[in-house]
């Protein structure tokens, strides 16, 4: 048996959690391995809705839950969502939730820099959530992290504090925004080391048992492929790999480990934030697909940029992200439309491309070019099996997975966790 990787292939928003919900009733254990509370993943199980930023969507099917070192970790934010969930009756313990000794820490100044810096950027901000996600990043890769070990050793703790205020107030006093003081930092963590450090563990070690064992794991990713900081729209990007490559150093596990990677892709195309988005729509089609797709950020409840099904991007992020199954979501959304159109490649300053060009400029310039399908009548919302599709419904899909190169395994017809179509079990490799 395979194991399973799920990663977004657009920018984010494809519906990652409700994929990974369904699927965790065929795991053992469901590992986030990068990102943070940047992501929103929200899961709609009979009258309640969940929305996750940290915890690992399985903890609602009561599955072993685990915080790989490749996230960064805000202590107030997991214990907050821990609170939020337990009101809704789960039960989130060490028992159910590991989290990676190793895991580097988001503070109170990674959210203020973040800020301070977006404000600076003005018109050319990156439209970040705000979450102190980049800063917390680049501390880890700098060696000045605090990380969740380190909240055992008050002596450790107080030294990298140091290192740390050096540099961060002296960027905040440049934004002209207000110092961070050691002692209150220090006390702060001090506090949370207790509620803390009972989840942390090596799980490294949990999941080399769990190899041996032959448990099922199932990775779960954040963000999307096109969001990676290498092969995103960059700038435009969050600060980590999103890339099914990524799942094996963020969760200290062999990279032949992963067994099958899903990308999720919506049937159409959306974007929180700035940056390039060649099938952008500004019209009336665009803001219905918002409407009737409820497309506001799960996390900033911003509303989300729309356009239509991109497939010479979705393709790229199929080559680069080790996709070798689509899960197609919220086709429903799509439901009454006339026509439809799915870009297939651009036009670049007069010539024709087959990827997204590389270059800032370039990937602002890129013009889409599309190709007209026929919409369906009557409803998709809800089907549970592909011979409730309308026959034009099932050749959009097709003509998808033939501009894509990989076949769609799963489909996704509401935000009910029930109303999903599998073609083939991903965990059957
Ligand atoms: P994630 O970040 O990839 O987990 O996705 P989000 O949860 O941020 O956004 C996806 C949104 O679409 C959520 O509100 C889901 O409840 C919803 N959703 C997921 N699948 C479907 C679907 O097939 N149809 C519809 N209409 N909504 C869906
Ligand atoms: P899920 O997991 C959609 C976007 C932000 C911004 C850029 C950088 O729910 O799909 P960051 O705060 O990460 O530095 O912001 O990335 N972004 C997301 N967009 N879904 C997400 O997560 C996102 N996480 C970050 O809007 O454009
Ligand atoms: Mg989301």
């Amino acid at each position: 048996m395979a194991n399973v990787a799920v990663i977004g292939a657009q920018w984010g928003d494809e519906g990652k959690g409700k994929v990974v919900d369904w699927l965790a009733s065929r795991a053992d254990i469901v590992v986030r391995f990068q990102g943070g509370h940047n992501a929103g993943h929200t899961l709609v199980v009979g009258d309640q809705t969940y929305r996750l930023s940290l915890l690992p969507s399985g903890v609602v099917r009561g599955k072993l839950g685990i915080i790989g070192n490749g996230v960064v970790l805000d202590p107030e934010a997991l214990l907050s969502e821990i609170a939020k969930v337990t009101a809704q009756g789960l039960s989130v313990t060490p028992e159910n939730l590991r989290i990676a000794d190793n895991v580097p820490l988001i503070l109170p100044l990674h959210p203020a820099l973040d800020k301070a810096r977006e404000a600076a950027r003005g018109d050319a901000k990156i439209g970040t959530t705000g979450r102190g996600i980049g800063p917390a990043y680049e501390d880890k890769v700098a060696r000045r992290a605090i990380r969740l070990c380190d909240l055992a050793e008050p002596e450790t703790l107080s030294d990298k504090l140091d290192e740390l205020l050096r540099h961060h107030n002296t960027l905040l006093r440049g934004l002209g925004a207000p110092e961070f003081e050691k002692q209150a930092l220090l006390d702060s963590l001090l506090a949370l080391a207790p509620k803390l450090l009972p989840f942390a563990e090596a799980i490294w070690e949990r999941l080399d048992e769990a190899r041996a064992t032959g448990k099922r794991v199932l990775f779960e990713g954040a963000q999307a492929v096109m969001l990676d900081v290498d092969h995103g729209t960059y700038p435009y990007v969050t600060s980590s790999n999103t890339v099914a490559g990524n799942a094996a150093a963020g969760a200290g596990i062999g990279p032949d480990a992963i067994g099958f990677v899903l990308g999720i892709a919506k049937a159409y195309s959306t974007r929180v934030g700035s940056g390039p988005f060649p099938s952008e729509l500004h019209d009336e089609i665009g803001k219905r697909l918002g409407e009737r797709g409820h497309e506001f950020g799960t996390v900033t409840g911003r509303p989300r940029r729309c356009g239509w099904f991109d497939a010479c991007m979705v393709r790229q992020a199929v080559k680069v992200g080790g996709v070798q199954g689509l899960v197609l979501t919220k086709l429903d959304v799509l439901d009454g439309l006339a026509e439809l159109k799915i870009c297939t490649g651009y036009t670049v300053n007069g010539q024709m491309m087959k990827r997204l060009p590389t270059g800032q400029r370039a990937q602002a310039a890129a013009e889409p070019i599309f190709e007209v399908m026929p919409g369906w009548p009557g409803s998709t919302r809800g089907a549970r099996s592909y011979a409730e599709l309308p026959a034009e419904a099932v050749k959009y899909i097709r003509r998808i997975e033939e501009l894509v190169e990989a076949p769609v395994v799963l489909l996704s017809t509401s935000p009910e966790r029930d109303d999903t179509i599998m073609m083939r079990d991903p965990f059957a490799g």
